[in-house]
């Protein structure tokens, strides 16, 4: 049985029916997910039982899979998931939630500014795969954003004023805005800011999108003020409501989403419970905009 899928977002995100992605990844099914990824760019699957094992599998019959080193607080002693898992829990390596002062519960708030996966990687993401072992009773919503939507929606001018424009995007921009300022020369040294085009154009679907994320902290040539504004009045005007999707998880859920043409971002939720959310990502195909040497 091929599988179906039924728009659920304003202007994009599809539920998708009738697999059971713990068995191996036929063709044709790949096939059919891509395809509607380019449709969509959010896809939601629900009720699935995984292991790391069989998430990893799904995730690699769909592409290459991004590495996850060096982008998070946590230290490799620390890990609860096998390499290339994001893990996106606020659970300790014995699966007790963070304390709230705790610096990773810290630095992983800086996931409820609207982003895009990797953005502060030379060759950003492609798809990301979420799952959820453990959902709170209440809040805890992903949102995603349409960024080709945003685009569409910009008027001439705007459109004019963006092309062109080459953002710098680090970490360290987006915990700035949260106030969370410390970091190690180790750390500082490993988020380095990159280079990415503010707007881009899909690899296979060739229609444009704002390239957005809140760890964009400058424009080259740009002065910081004018550029954080600049950059702040796009993602104002991007994330308004015919926009969003808000996914509201369910135990077994698993929702694929296409980081070269979304946002999203997390919404707060009780502290003390446990969100048990495990990120495979796959790889993007190219970087967006020339590094510097
Ligand atoms: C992520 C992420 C949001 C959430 O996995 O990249 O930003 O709701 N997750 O946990
Ligand atoms: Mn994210």
């Amino acid at each position: 049985m091929p599988i179906t899928i039924r728009q659920i977002g304003p202007c994009f995100a599809g539920e998708v029916a009738g697999i059971d992605l713990a068995q191996p990844l036929s063709p044709e099914n790949a096939e059919a997910i891509h395809a509607g990824m380019d449709e969509y760019a959010v896809l939601v699957f629900h009720g699935q039982q995984l292991k790391a094992k069989q998430q990893l599998a799904f995730t690699k019959s769909l592409g290459p899979i991004e590495t996850s080193l060096g982008t998070s607080l946590r230290a490799e002693t620390d890990r609860r998931l096998p390499p290339n898992f994001a893990d996106v829990s606020n659970l300790d390596k014995d699966n007790k939630p963070f304390a709230v002062d705790d610096r990773r519960r810290l630095f992983a708030i800086g996931n409820r500014l609207w982003h895009s996966d990797s953005s502060f990687k030379p060759v950003p993401a492609k798809y990301s795969i979420l799952y959820a072992l453990s959902v709170v009773s209440k809040g805890g919503n992903t949102e995603f954003a349409d960024m080709r939507s945003a685009y569409d929606a910009l008027d001439h001018d705007r459109k004019e004023q963006c092309e062109g424009l080459i953002c710098e995007h680090s970490q360290i921009f987006s915990r700035q805005q949260l106030g969370f300022t410390e970091f190690t020369d180790e750390e500082r040294e490993r988020f380095k800011p990159v280079r990415q085009s503010l707007i881009r154009s899909h690899p296979s679907t060739g229609r444009k999108s704002l390239y957005l994320s809140s760890h964009a902290g400058s424009i080259v040539g740009w002065p910081v003020p004018e550029a954080r504004f600049f950059l702040r009045d796009l993602v104002e005007f991007a994330t308004q409501r015919e926009f969003v999707y808000s996914h509201k998880w369910e135990l077994g859920d698993l929702v694929i989403w296409d980081n070269q043409r979304t946002m999203h971002r997390a919404r707060p939720f009780p502290p003390e419970e446990a969100r048990d959310m495990r990120r495979t990502t796959l790889a993007g195909p190219a970087p967006t905009a020339e590094q510097v040497a």
